[in-house]
């Protein structure tokens, strides 16, 4: 059996065939954002369009399988960027009609979570699923995966790339804030803004910039911001972990590249017996396998969509998906 999975939630559009045998396929083209700015959907939405069928004809030429030989094809229908979720599904929803072949609707972060427990072999983790437009914990119960932790405001991923913009780092502006961090000897005292299970990030952020404008050392700001980030995420997984009782914690998402964090939560699995693993590089930002993996996975289990039922969901949550193909 072989599914071909589409992602273009947002910077990146993505294709990948994934068998029994795995994933035998993944490309994926990233839109990067000029110095300064952030994602603009539209500029995204324009690259993904241009670069979409050339993404798929390689992902397909790489597995070496011709279209008509597919089973199914799955997309990535939310959450995201309404702009570059309706190219994805668009490029998705001709494709099924023109060579009758399935559709099958993945979400997103739910895919974030999948392709991280495939690839570390996790069989009941407690997920942190942290990337620029996410932070989630959460773990499977009853058949969903429940949310035991967010953000209340904007995502991790999102505070340090904007905190990066406007003190003028390069892009990827994670890894260079957190480079500067690095050199930073004091830290400044910021809010912990820990709200029972959940963070929240706007508060925090604009304490940080306050100190930047105040002209105090640079290095040293970013040291006490990505401090107090990481701490107030820390903080929650840590209650997670004592609340479910779980084992094993896992990182993923497009944030979990950092360079800091994994350490501090490695830290805090060592404190609660738990075992810890990072997705792998090449699966942490989005990609193409994740939606591929995860729509191979749904539709051996019977999961699929009418193509005038596929509409894009920007705000589809990841605790309103029913996960039948795991039986805890
Ligand atoms: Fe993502």
């Amino acid at each position: 059996m072989h599914v071909l999975g589409i992602e273009s939630t947002a910077h990146t559009i993505g294709a990948s065939v994934v068998s029994e045998k795995g994933i035998i396929s993944n490309v994926n083209s990233v839109y990067i954002h000029p110095k300064g700015s952030g994602i603009h959907p539209r500029e995204a939405a324009i690259h993904h369009s241009e670069e979409g069928p050339k993404v798929i004809k390689e992902a397909l030429r790489n597995a070496g399988i011709d279209i008509n030989d597919l089973d199914a094809i799955a997309i990535s229908l939310g959450p995201g960027l309404g702009p570059c979720l309706r190219v994805g599904a668009t490029l998705a929803r001709y494709l099924s009609l023109k060579f009758s072949k399935p559709l099958v609707p993945v979400n997103h972060a739910v895919a974030h979570i999948e392709i991280a427990r495939f690839a570390c072999k996790a069989s009941d983790p407690l997920v942190v699923y942290i990337a620029g437009g996410n932070t989630i914990i959460s773990t499977l119960v009853d058949g969903r995966y429940r949310i035991f932790g967010e953000t209340q405001d904007i995502a991790i991923g999102n505070a340090i790339d904007y905190f990066g913009r406007v003190i003028g780092v390069d892009y990827p502006e994670l890894i260079n804030v957190e480079k500067l961090a690095m050199e930073g000897k004091e830290i400044y005292e910021l809010p912990l803004p820990v709200k029972g299970q959940d963070v929240s990030y706007s508060g925090l952020l604009t304490a940080a910039l306050k100190l930047v404008k105040e002209g105090k050392k640079l290095e040293d700001v970013c040291l006490s911001f990505i401090e107090h980030v990481y701490a107030t995420l820390c903080e929650s997984v840590e209650r997670a972990l004592a609340y479910t009782g779980k084992k094993e914690l896992l990182l993923t998402g497009g944030t979990a590249r950092s360079l800091i964090l994994k350490e501090k939560l490695k830290y805090v699995a060592q404190e609660h017996d738990a075992s810890f693993a990072v997705v792998p590089a090449e699966y942490a930002g989005d990609n193409g396998a994740m939606i591929a993996y995860t729509g191979f996975l749904a539709f051996k289990s019977g999961v699929r969509i009418n193509v005038e039922e596929s509409y894009v969901k920007p705000m589809w949550r990841i605790d309103e998906v029913d996960i039948i193909w795991h039986t805890n």
